[in-house]
């Protein structure tokens, strides 16, 4: 039986703190891979002792493949057709992205970190399979110390005596984790009303001089609908501890059948609202939210219609006045609010919503009777809280941070990350800036308890000496009874607990190496304005929105247009220059980038008006229909971006005046000819 005293924890001897900013030469293959043999000793040092374990199973046992075997024909074959078919790969490989190079300043994926990829190959050898303990063995109690590790991070409280105790778990990515959140928050969220059907339909009359009592006696559906999550499970277990005295465990037996008929699970959207006095419930989410929230409402059986978008403002985050107004508005309605979404670090402009205002506004509006879930869509931006924790896990004074940064973290960000720990959950993904390999999300919980709501095995056992319940609990050991996927790599969480160990998540271990994406971003701005000035009598240059992390986008028009269509061909040129191609090999490439794009549909007026404005475009240009303003995007992950003379940036910097001076003179023929010289 697992017990938490046996939970993973780090290596007695290794060092819990720093990682100087020169030991992150030993991080990384490198790219020209001057690590290889450190990796290379690694990887066949890992090899050699998961041989050595085989072999020190059953050393006395026959062996199957004989010494002589390895010289049959048919051996031979089968080797020679696996050499040819990872030959064939191999070469397919060589297709694929450089996203090890400096010279990759494209989506958001980077080198990967040596412990992880060791690591992973390691496990694999393994093959352990995380649905359960039986199956995944140590490295489910290393998903789970990951998922601590990850909740201490953002300031989840995780000790055993903690009043309310964090839990998370890997996913296979950030859409997963945040279909995840939606299921979990809705449980949650319609709970209460299904206890107070189970209450009426077998006539229990909890006594109305209890709170419990008197608040079923007197609650709408509404005011089911919006208890806090606390609430809401005491709700529950006190209905249940007064059945037990009452009528002991048949009773509760009976009430707790009845209590998860009810549920919206087991009823599914139609009946279970058809019962009911409230609307459809609802997703609050930025305009800027990565699309995996529609899949998710989509996916629950919620509505894609009822994910309800907020606008954002024009530093493309949540708007605080428009949440308040879509909230008001809703409240208005009685419809029910299942979470408000806040994003740290959207997918396209790496921006920070305000989760502190987000947790502020929740409060208000708790004590006027609309409570709903808060969860943090932290895929990209998770990791970055590192950088605001010092070694002992206390967050670190702004001013301290402030110090290391021409910029960061600006006020609006150090409040948002500083509200993470008033959260009810957060999606971070380990395969983004975790620089882990692929499949790696996570999810967290602030409070575990939820987690448990979601049991395939229903958590329920009745102590009948004392008639009190386990109904809260996770049972760790079957983790895929309490998650969406089944069997899942138990590699996965090796390679994250290993990269956590190595680089401790604080400012001084991780943090680190995210300090160095940071001031590469800076860097990229400043000589971005710089670039902006020196070409302004051509072509006008912007950032639409200042960079909250390490990603910053621009918008090159040419000087005198103002059709949003020739300069988003002018855009598109310039992407090209940097896409890689099915048919060119990428070697032809200087650099590789990315794009994305601003549409109308997304952004309020004022705000699509003002980048309009900005890049001397005619006004309504962004408020057709169409595929808005192309945008040049770039996520700075690399460790190497500032290293060298002249740096990775440097010469990005130079590529990019070449070719927009190019273009300007030798691009899309109808250019303005006041732009570059005709
Ligand atoms: C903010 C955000 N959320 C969710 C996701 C989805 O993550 P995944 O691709 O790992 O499923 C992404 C992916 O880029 C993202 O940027």
């Amino acid at each position: 039986m697992y017990s938490s005293a046996r939970a993973y924890s780090p290596v007695a001897s290794a060092p819990a703190d720093a990682v100087s900013d020169a030991a992150l030469d030993a991080a990384f293959l490198g790219p020209l891979a001057e690590n290889a043999e450190l990796l290379e000793n690694l990887v066949v040092g890992a090899l050699r002792d998961h041989v050595y374990w085989r072999r020190n199973f059953h050393p006395h046992d026959a062996a199957f493949i004989s010494a002589g075997a390895r010289y049959s024909p048919e051996y031979q074959t089968l080797v020679a057709r696996t050499e040819h078919v990872l030959r064939r790969l191999a070469a397919d490989l060589k297709d694929s992205a450089p996203w090890f190079s400096p010279r990759y300043i494209g989506h958001m994926a980077s080198d990967l970190l040596i412990p992880g990829v060791v690591a992973r190959f390691l496990a694999l050898l393994y093959n352990p399979n995380n649905v359960s303990l039986d199956a995944g063995g140590p490295m489910l109690r290393a998903e789970l110390e990951v998922g601590s590790q990850l909740a201490r991070m953002v300031g989840y409280a995780t000790n055993l005596d903690a009043p309310i105790r964090a839990w998370g778990h890997l996913t296979s990515g950030g859409t997963i984790a945040n279909v995840e959140a939606i299921w979990r928050l809705r449980a949650v969220r319609l709970l209460p009303l299904a206890v107070a059907r189970a209450v009426q339909a077998l006539n229990i009359a909890v006594p109305t001089n209890s709170a419990p009592g008197h608040f079923l006696a007197n609650a709408t559906d509404w005011k089911l609908a919006n208890m806090s999550t606390s609430d809401a499970l005491a709700l529950r277990r006190i209905v249940y501890e007064y059945t037990a005295q009452q009528g002991g465990s048949t009773a509760v037996a009976e009430l707790h059948k009845a209590v998860e008929s009810f549920r919206v699970e087991n009823q599914g959207m139609a009946d279970f609202l058809a019962e009911t006095d409230i609307s459809a419930p609802v997703v609050v989410a930025p305009y800027s939210a990565h699309y995996s929230w529609s899949k998710a409402m989509k996916l629950l059986g919620l509505g894609g219609k009822h994910l309800i978008g907020v606008d954002v403002d024009d530093h493309m985050r949540m708007s605080p006045t428009a949440l308040r107004e879509c909230l008001s508005s809703l409240a208005e309605r009685q419809t029910p609010v299942i979470a408000t979404i806040g994003v740290l670090g959207t997918t396209e402009f790496g921006t920070f919503d305000p989760i502190n205002e987000i947790v502020a506004e929740r409060a208000k509006r708790a004590l006027n009777g609309q409570a709903f879930g808060v969860h943090v869509d932290a895929a990209w931006g998770g990791y970055l809280a590192t950088l605001f924790r010092n070694p002992d896990g206390s967050m670190r004074p702004r001013d301290s941070l402030r110090s290391e940064y021409r910029y960061f973290p600006t006020s609006p960000v150090y409040e948002a990350f500083a509200a993470l720990a008033e959260t009810d959950s957060i999606t971070i993904d380990p395969h983004k800036l975790g620089f882990i390999p692929y499949p790696a999300g996570a999810f967290v919980a602030r409070d575990r308890r939820i987690s448990a709501l979601l049991s395939e095995a229903a958590p329920y056992v009745f102590d009948k000496a004392d008639a009190t319940f386990t109904l809260d609990e996770v049972r760790d050991e079957d983790l895929g009874r309490y998650i969406i996927e089944g069997s899942k790599p138990g590699s996965s969480a090796a390679s994250v607990y290993a990269v956590h160990e190595v680089f401790p998540l604080h400012a001084a271990g991780f943090g680190t190496l995210l300090r160095r994406t940071i001031l590469a971003s800076e860097w990229l701005h400043d000589q971005l304005l710089v670039l902006a000035a020196e070409i302004a009598d051509r072509a006008t240059l912007i950032i639409p929105f200042e960079p909250d992390c390490n990603v910053v986008c621009l918008a090159v028009n040419p000087l005198g247009n103002r059709k949003r269509v020739v300069m988003n061909r002018f855009m598109r040129a310039l992407f090209d220059t940097m896409r890689i191609r099915p048919d060119a090999p990428l070697q032809l490439l200087e650099f590789v980038g990315s794009y994305t794009s601003i549409s109308a549909e997304r952004l309020k007026p004022a705000v699509r008006n003002s980048v309009a404005a900005r890049l001397g475009l005619a006004s309504g240009e962004l408020d057709s229909n169409g595929d808005g303003i192309f945008l040049l995007r770039h996520t700075l992950m690399n460790p190497w971006l500032l290293a060298g003379d002249p740096s990775p940036l440097e010469m990005y910097v130079r590529f990019l005046r070449e070719q927009v001076e190019t273009l300007l003179v030798e691009g899309p023929d109808d250019l303005p000819s006041g732009a570059g010289g005709s």
